[in-house]
């Protein structure tokens, strides 16, 4: 396999908002991650992806840009960027940049003329439709709530919004729209940039007969087969390779809504012809449901293993793989699939980490789970500032399909809110995060999950994060072994093993609180095995062993 820097990184998610305030406003901002910087460092990190920093209205805080060329006002300018891109460059960091084409903010100027009138320059910019009997133009209900279509007094028409109605859909069928995505995408790298994570991606090429879809529960159509991996879909992208992207030295992932594996091996082909890499969402949704992802369900390791073990093992040698657990769209892996308790948190948040990065492919980690970052204490819906928590509230308690207290619950469970909340930095005032008041409530826990605190604490999640980073670098079978998943069916147990060339890893991690029994493979020979990392005190192994609660061990062994 061609090795490529991009296969070799591992990328840190930083969400501005929430990372760290240099200014006081209670809002995170450019100057503050270029502050931190010492700290990406120190942790390893060899790249950064950077959520939206371009101007916009913050219907979606950020997801919804205004200017693709400006920086929003309250993270600073142009000068602050251009000084942490140089502060991250000379850390030996790279800098990705979210790119939110699918839709623009409402606020956009090309949006605020496409809505002035039929023959305006900018009309063919975005998907407008006549009603149909006096309707919507089909029944597609949008990500965030409500149909997916928002009539326009104006031209007495509607336009297509797959999210919030102040984020209109772009029209990539129209050429003069590619033109202008490239032209700022060329901007960006000239600047110097390193890449791009392209937000929603597999959602720009629409059916153009735009059906109605199969009904579901909430009273709106299923528009994923007629927009997920839509028809033209594969070409823009090689339009955007050819006339940008493989003109730099870049990393490209592709957050890919409903991609298939098979969908996947075109976008992330090895030839490079489309994206370095996907996001898919499979293991994430799980627990998803009838109610989209409302509930309390959890997650049955015997399905998220078939789960990732199918896109560790079809991508192998045709596609790249990403790796996460993590992101600001998720709830916290450690309230999630680990155990937040006093008693386990720290334990199993280094199990989830160890079960993550030995796979094969590039690791993503969202701030603050290298810290073990947990849910948070949200008191009322009025702590919520997500759009997507707040619509779901409202639409579900109304209609009566979820009753308020239940969907409290299901808030504090999944809400994106639970990974936005600040990053704890020490345990004083906001956890250091802001000397004014945050924009969202800081995690009450933070006197005790701070990053100071484990800084200086040797045994911390944050030194068992830099330990597995460092492992990455130094074992080449990390990145580019083959992977096997050993007993699917136990439903306690995450066990597999890498292998290349003659090296083989075996990777143990048991999700459970309590002791469970493990037995070697007949081709382990004990007395050949090498423990690379461990969550509780390194171990020999034996034949026969008896995993403590959440614990971890990665063996290195020939084959
Ligand atoms: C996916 C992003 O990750 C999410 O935060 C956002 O709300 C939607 N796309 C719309 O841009």
């Amino acid at each position: 396999m061609k090795k490529t820097w991009w296969k070799e990184s591992v990328v840190y998610q930083i969400y501005p908002r929430s990372f760290y305030d240099s200014n006081g406003d209670g809002i995170g901002d450019l100057g503050g991650i270029t502050e931190k910087m010492d700290y990406l460092k120190e942790l390893g990190i060899d790249v950064i992806w950077l959520s939206p920093v371009y101007e916009s209205p913050n219907d979606d805080n950020g997801y919804d840009i205004s200017n693709y060329q400006g920086i929003m006002k309250e993270f600073g300018t142009m000068e602050d960027f251009d000084r942490m891109l140089d502060a991250a460059h000379t850390h030996g960091i790279r800098i990705v940049m979210d790119l939110v084409v699918n839709h623009t903010s409402d606020e956009h100027p090309w949006f605020i003329e496409s809505r002035k009138s039929k023959d305006n320059p900018y009309r063919n910019y975005y998907i407008w439709k006549d009603p149909k009997d006096g309707d919507v133009p089909n029944n597609w209900g949008s990500c965030f709530g409500g149909s997916a279509w928002k009539y326009d007094e104006t031209t007495q028409m509607y336009f297509l919004h797959m999210f919030s109605q102040k984020q209109p859909d772009l029209n990539w069928e129209n050429d003069t729209v590619r033109s202008e995505i490239f032209q700022m995408m060329d901007w960006w790298c000239q600047k110097g940039i390193d890449g791009f994570r392209m937000d929603v991606i597999s959602m720009i090429s629409k059916d153009q007969n735009f059906p109605d879809g199969q009904l579901k529960k909430t009273g709106y159509g299923d528009y994923g087969p007629y927009v997920c991996n839509g028809p033209r879909v594969h070409e823009y992208l090689q339009e955007m390779n050819q006339k940008v992207l493989s003109k730099y030295n870049l990393l490209t992932v592709g957050e890919c809504a409903g991609v298939t594996v098979d969908e996947a091996k075109k976008y992330a082909n090895l030839e490079g012809s489309e994206l370095n890499m996907v996001f898919q969402f499979e293991h994430m949704d799980l627990d998803g449901g009838e109610t989209f992802k409302w509930n309390e369900q959890k997650i049955c390791l015997t399905d998220l293993k078939a789960t990732l073990s199918k896109w560790q093992n079809e991508l192998y040698g045709k596609a790249w793989n990403s790796l996460y657990w993590c992101n600001h769209d998720q709830p916290r892996i450690v309230s999630r699939l680990g155990n937040d308790s006093d008693k386990y948190r720290e334990i199993s948040a280094k199990m989830l980490a160890t079960c993550l990065h030995m796979m094969q492919g590039t690791p993503y980690i969202y701030q603050g789970e290298e810290l073990g970052m947990t849910n948070v204490p949200f008191q009322s819906l009025d702590d919520f500032r997500d759009i997507e928590s707040i619509n779901a509230y409202h639409e579900y308690t109304q209609s009566g399909q979820i009753a308020p207290e239940d969907m409290m619950r299901y808030l504090h469970y999944k809400s994106r809110d639970n990974a936005r909340t600040p990053m704890q930095w020490n345990n004083t005032a906001n956890a250091g995060f802001t000397t004014g008041t945050p924009w969202i409530m800081v995690n009450p826990n933070y006197p005790k999950i701070n990053a100071k605190e484990q800084v200086e604490r040797p045994d911390s999640i944050f030194h068992y994060y830099q330990k597995l980073i460092k492992l990455r670098k130094a074992h080449e079978i990390i990145v580019y072994g083959s992977y096997q998943l050993l007993l699917p069916d136990d439903p306690n147990l995450y066990v597999y093993t890498r292998e290349l060339a003659e090296e083989k890893l075996l990777v143990i991690c048991n999700f459970t609180d309590t002791r469970q029994s493990f037995t070697l493979p007949s081709d382990c020979n004990p007395d050949q095995m090498h423990c690379l990392i461990a969550n509780y005190p390194e171990r020999v192994p034996e034949k026969q062993m008896l995993l403590n609660p959440y614990e971890a061990l990665v063996y290195q062994t020939k084959i």
